[in-house]
């Protein structure tokens, strides 16, 4: 918590004394800044995210910006478990050109993406959308092993959705499913971007083999932690 910073930023967004008190104290009690304030700085891009809905982290950022540096002009990106479409409106802001589509399987967080101006429908993954239709499919999905969950910062536990969180028991189960869902939207050569943690590189590798992709980069934060995986469907 970068308490000064949160603070300064009630400050400028509270409309008066009374309002200021009742958000410093929701925050006390942990609740998420972004549900608060009702957005959240990704990059440079101001994203609305409403109570409920899964907070956008900064971490993310990566994924975004090689995401929009691997769709072809005039091409065609989808972002499951979009959430509140953060990465969605990313790409679409610094590639005007690409189109678009998202889907997340709460009503809540399409709603958001779709007041973030995302092409976002409701649905289970890859579900709602034709088959080899798209040259690049992005997912932060949840990947958090259940039984580590109680180690994420209460505030986290307490507030945000637990199936945004919930990977369940090795934390590959849903990103697993994105894999088969990628390859069957991706055109040959299309291009599979995944937020992972820890060593689930390792262990998804097979699996991306199984489904057609070969595992083509993998980029680190600055502490040397995974952060994600580029993946190339074979073909
Ligand atoms: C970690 S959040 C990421 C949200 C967003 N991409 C971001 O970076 O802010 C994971 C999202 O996956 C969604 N989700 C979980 N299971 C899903 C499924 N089977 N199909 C579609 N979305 C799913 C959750 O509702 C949640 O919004």
């Amino acid at each position: 918590v970068a308490a000064d910073e949160e603070a300064a930023d009630l400050v400028a967004a509270a409309p008066d004394v009374g309002v200021l008190e009742s958000w410093v104290s929701r925050r006390e009690d942990g609740e998420p800044l972004a549900w608060i304030l009702g957005s959240i700085a990704f990059g440079d891009v101001e994203v609305h995210v409403d109570a409920g809905v899964y907070v956008p982290r900064a971490q993310s950022l990566g994924l975004a910006v090689r995401a929009s540096g691997r769709v072809p002009s005039g091409g065609r990106l989808v972002d499951l478990c979009t959430g509140s479409g953060a990465i969605a409106c990313w790409v679409s802001t610094s590639r005007p050109d690409v189109v678009i589509a998202a889907s997340d399987v709460d009503r809540r967080a399409v709603d958001c993406a779709v007041r973030n101006g995302v092409d976002a429908v409701v649905g289970d993954l890859d579900a709602p959308f034709a088959t080899a239709a798209f040259d690049v499919a992005t997912a932060v999905a949840p990947y958090v092993p259940s039984d580590e969950l109680a180690f994420l910062p209460r505030d986290v536990t307490r507030f945000e959705p637990r199936r945004a969180l919930d990977g369940g028991t090795d934390g590959l189960g849903i990103v697993t499913r994105v894999v088969g869902g990628a390859a069957r939207l991706l055109r040959p050569g299309g291009w599979l971007l995944l937020e992972l943690g820890d060593d689930q590189d390792v262990r998804l590798a097979p699996v991306l083999a199984a489904h057609g992709f070969e595992l083509v980069a993998r980029w680190r934060d600055d502490d040397g932690d995974l952060r994600g995986v580029e993946a190339r469907r074979r073909g």
